[in-house]
């Protein structure tokens, strides 16, 4: 029986599926140190992670490994390269997670435009003796201008969402998406530059890599409006977070709301001492239903990835396609 490692705790009855195929070796505790990653992925043929990094040096130990399948849709601790040259399979769980990962980035934005956080502490920490009318004055969503910088499927699912809102959409992306969904988006395509300075509420929705590594640093804080918003559902390091934390502090944008860190799960200790960001610890996808999704797209392509179950030698999501069917090198 050929055998995987799940480096992560993960629901139960995805572990019984795969257990229906493989020799499961399933880490249900904390994520594990590099050196232990390595010492129990050694004789496996397949693995299933949720952020974990593989890297040449982990491919480099594990001379059986064909397939490596991640339980998100980003796929930056994977090096690719890496996996290319060894002819290891790399798959990621893209679609499943498009409109919870949309509703949240509404939320986080709509809750950090609304003060609806720093309030709630206040709250909380007993300082509510009378209503006043300039009590938390946050800035509206509704008709306002929205940049979304990522206009793949959640930047689109997000900028779907702007409508019932009356909101003007803008948006930056590698590439202009097609005209039919620029109309059906009603979204205007426009340079990076433009974006911040035109946005009342900027959300990032791009992937991590090494070109979008700080994509909005001190420059680009310089260029938004006094009263604009930052929202990052994305990863961390697209945003330089100490940056970040100084144009908070001194009101040189208005708020940020961030769901991703440089460095997660350690968070910049700069950022948890300004009160106009709200926080939230990596939980975009973080509904029932679609982390079940989520962890079973996972185990399709784990199983379809390594020749066996109804999609046999067909993963749905690979990432490096070209490599199946060749001898691990
Ligand atoms: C979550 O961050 C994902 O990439 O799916």
């Amino acid at each position: 029986m050929q055998k995987v490692l799940v480096a992560r705790p993960i629901f139960p009855d995805v572990i019984e599926r795969l257990k229906q195929h493989f020799e499961v070796d399933w880490n249900d505790g904390d994520v594990l140190p590099a050196d232990e990653l390595k010492r129990r992925i050694a004789d496996k043929d397949g693995a299933l992670t949720a952020g974990d990094i593989i890297d040449a040096s982990v491919l480099s130990v594990a001379p059986k490994l064909r397939v490596v399948s991640n339980m998100a849709v980003g796929y930056n601790n994977f090096d690719m390269a890496a996996f290319n040259a060894a002819n290891v399979l790399g798959t990621n769980t893209p679609d499943v997670l498009n409109e919870s990962t949309a509703d949240f980035g509404w939320a986080l934005m709509m809750a950090t435009a609304r003060r609806i956080a720093e309030s709630e502490h206040w709250l909380r920490a007993g300082k509510w003796e009378k209503w006043s009318y300039d009590g938390f004055l946050g800035s509206d969503i509704h008709g306002s201008t929205l940049g979304v910088i990522g206009m793949g499927r959640i930047g689109q699912a997000l900028a779907r969402r702007a409508r019932g809102f009356s909101m003007n959409v803008i948006y930056h992306n590698r590439s202009r998406v097609a005209p039919g969904i620029e109309a059906e988006l009603n979204a205007q395509y426009v340079s990076k530059e433009e974006l911040l300075r035109r946005a009342d509420h900027v959300v990032l929705v791009l992937p991590y890599t090494s070109e979008s590594h700080h994509t909005i640093g001190a420059a680009e804080l310089a260029l938004m409006k006094p009263t604009a918003t930052l929202t990052n559902i994305a990863r961390g390091g697209i945003v330089d977070d100490a940056a970040l934390a100084v144009a908070l502090r001194e009101k040189r944008i208005g708020a940020a709301g961030l769901d991703v860190f440089e460095g997660e799960p350690k968070v910049n200790p700069a950022l948890l001492t300004v009160p106009n960001v709200v926080l939230t610890p990596h939980i975009a996808s973080a509904t029932e239903a679609t982390r079940r999704a989520m962890a079973n797209l996972a185990a399709d392509n784990l199983i379809a990835a390594l020749g066996v179950g109804p999609r046999a030698g067909r993963p749905p999501n690979p990432i490096n396609p070209d490599v199946i069917g060749k001898a691990r090198s």
